[in-house]
């Protein structure tokens, strides 16, 4: 699968959204970080923006809940017009039953992993999910350093994936920039979610098409090698 580039609002103009969103017409997906204050220190949107975001842009959009009770909330996210729902395993109650409702509902169903959470433990729900997200920062916060050790944990999810034959994508999210998409890259992750590289770009969609090769040309070299 070609990499693809999932831009985080959480680093633009909260205040036109809608501009924010067409700046980056060629990425494949806009990340919207939902948080509550709760299950993050911090608190940013809920359904109403992100069905306002899903009438302003025809680019797909991957909705990353960092937020308690996900089996309640969640496939609210689907109606409001996300084509990707990612919940935290560490507030899911019943994270199989929440896959299953999100994808029947009609949404691709994500699962995402904090730093400090192993991925060992669901080897077995893996063909339930279409994505995982392996965190590369504490979530809660844009602008973050993009940690290293991480990256071991990104090589054994691509394993896990590959020994079981699976199509599911392998997302990662926080500090992933020129200096760290590589690395990302070469380790098994396709999809970047990139905040503060691509708005903080003068140019953010010439930065997202920036970013897609570098990690094509990464993903590439690691193939050949
Ligand atoms: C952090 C969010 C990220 C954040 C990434 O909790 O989940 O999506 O926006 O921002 P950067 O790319 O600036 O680290
Ligand atoms: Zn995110």
């Amino acid at each position: 699968m070609p990499a693809q580039i999932s831009p985080s609002i959480l680093a633009a103009d909260f205040a036109r959204l809608a501009d924010e969103a067409r700046a980056v017409d060629g990425a494949d997906w806009l990340h919207v970080d939902v948080m509550d204050n709760h299950f993050v220190p911090n608190l940013t949107l809920g359904t109403p923006v992100v069905e306002a975001l899903s009438r302003a842009t025809g680019t797909p959009l991957d909705c990353h809940l960092m937020i308690e009770d996900p089996d309640r909330w969640a496939p609210q996210y689907v109606e409001a017009g996300a084509g990707s729902v990612t919940f935290h395993v560490e507030a899911a109650a019943a994270p199989v039953r929440l896959a299953r409702e999100i994808r029947a509902k009609g949404a691709r169903a994500s699962m995402a992993l904090k730093p400090g959470t192993p991925v060992e433990p669901y080897e077995d729900l893996l063909p339930e999910l279409d994505m995982l997200l392996v965190m590369t920062v504490e979530p809660g916060f844009g602008g973050q350093a993009f940690l290293d050790i991480m990256l071991p944990k990104i090589r054994r999810t691509r394993q896990l994936i590959d020994k079981h034959g699976l199509e599911m994508w392998l997302q990662v999210d926080g500090g992933v920039s020129a200096d760290t998409v590589e690395r990302c890259a070469e380790a098994g992750a396709n999809v970047f979610v990139a905040g503060s590289a691509v708005y903080g770009a003068d140019d953010p969609a010439a930065a997202v098409r920036a970013l897609r090769t570098q990690a094509e040309e990464a993903a590439r070299r690691t193939s050949a090698g």
